[in-house]
């Protein structure tokens, strides 16, 4: 079995329209490529929620901040199509740069609050850059239902309002974290570490998780957190870019644990950058 992968806007369009014609519900996952498990759990929760589902891979050059994360990003079409064709995926998506951008493309999507600070505050314009392509990719495949991973979870909150916002007729389904034994969240940035960093990059979850169990215990929030930078950076990482508490729905900041909460964090382990989250609430 293979998954039939198409490259335009116009054959897209004419599959999922005969599909909808038939009375089949669709589902997107929009993806970068480079699929790992935890691509895969989104996409069979996408195989439960509807009767087609559409995988997107597109590296989406509006997204990243240097050009040279933009060329390091892993690009593996051919083992992605494999994997989708094993699950039993209908159809993998992959248009071209110019197919997404044409000559003269100047819209940009912005969802502000929800997009500053956290990874916002780290990379100008990142957020700008999903919002454009994702509005792109539901716009095109008109799907009902969008699978989307705990993983990034600024993206998927931001994601929820751009489509509440802008009345785009979509349902958002999230998803858990998929994590490695040891705690590591799945990401396609982990092919980078090397085996030194790899025996360290869990601490980054196990703090979290820690962290999380204490302010939900009442310990105060700023010492606390002060505690977490101090030992994820005696573990071995270099760089802590960010490591906050933030309302759960609208990603606000929060001075204490008063309703249910994300605890976020961005961090350098040598070269890469690792993000993870937990959610923690009041006992
Ligand atoms: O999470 C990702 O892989 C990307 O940000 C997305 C949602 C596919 C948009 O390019």
């Amino acid at each position: 079995m293979s998954v039939p992968v198409i490259h335009t806007i116009a054959e897209l369009r004419t599959i999922a329209t005969g599909w909808r014609r038939s009375g089949a519900t669709i589902a997107v996952v929009p993806t970068m490529g480079a699929l790992h498990e935890g691509h895969l759990s989104l996409v069979r929760a996408a195989l439960h929620r509807a009767d087609r589902v559409v995988v997107t891979l597109f590296v989406n050059p509006k997204q990243f901040n240097s050009a040279a994360d933009l060329a390091a990003y892993p690009r593996t079409e051919k083992e992605d199509a494999a994997k989708l064709a094993s699950l039993g995926a209908h159809l993998l998506y992959v248009p071209g740069v110019a197919e997404m951008y044409p000559a003269g493309f100047t819209t940009t999507v912005s969802v502000s609050r929800i997009g500053e600070g956290l990874c916002g505050a780290f990379r100008p314009g990142h957020f700008d850059g999903v919002a454009t392509v994702v509005a792109k990719l539901f716009l095109q495949t008109g799907a009902d239902v969008a699978i989307f991973g705990e993983k990034d979870f600024q993206q998927l909150q931001l994601v929820r309002r751009m489509v509440q916002d802008l009345d785009i007729p979509i349902a958002i389904l999230p998803c858990g974290t998929v994590r490695e034994a040891d705690g590591l969240a799945l990401s396609s940035r982990n092919v980078r570490l090397s085996p030194a960093e790899r025996a360290v990059a869990p601490k980054l979850a196990s703090v979290l998780q820690e962290t999380a169990q204490r302010l939900a215990k009442g310990h105060p929030l700023l010492p606390t957190l002060g505690q977490a930078r101090a030992a994820i950076l005696s573990a071995g990482y270099r760089e802590i870019e960010y490591l906050e508490l933030r309302d759960e729905a609208d990603l606000q900041p929060m001075t204490r644990l008063d309703r249910p909460a994300r605890l976020l964090a961005a961090a350098w382990l040598g070269d890469t950058r690792l993000i993870d989250n937990v959610r923690t609430s009041p006992a």
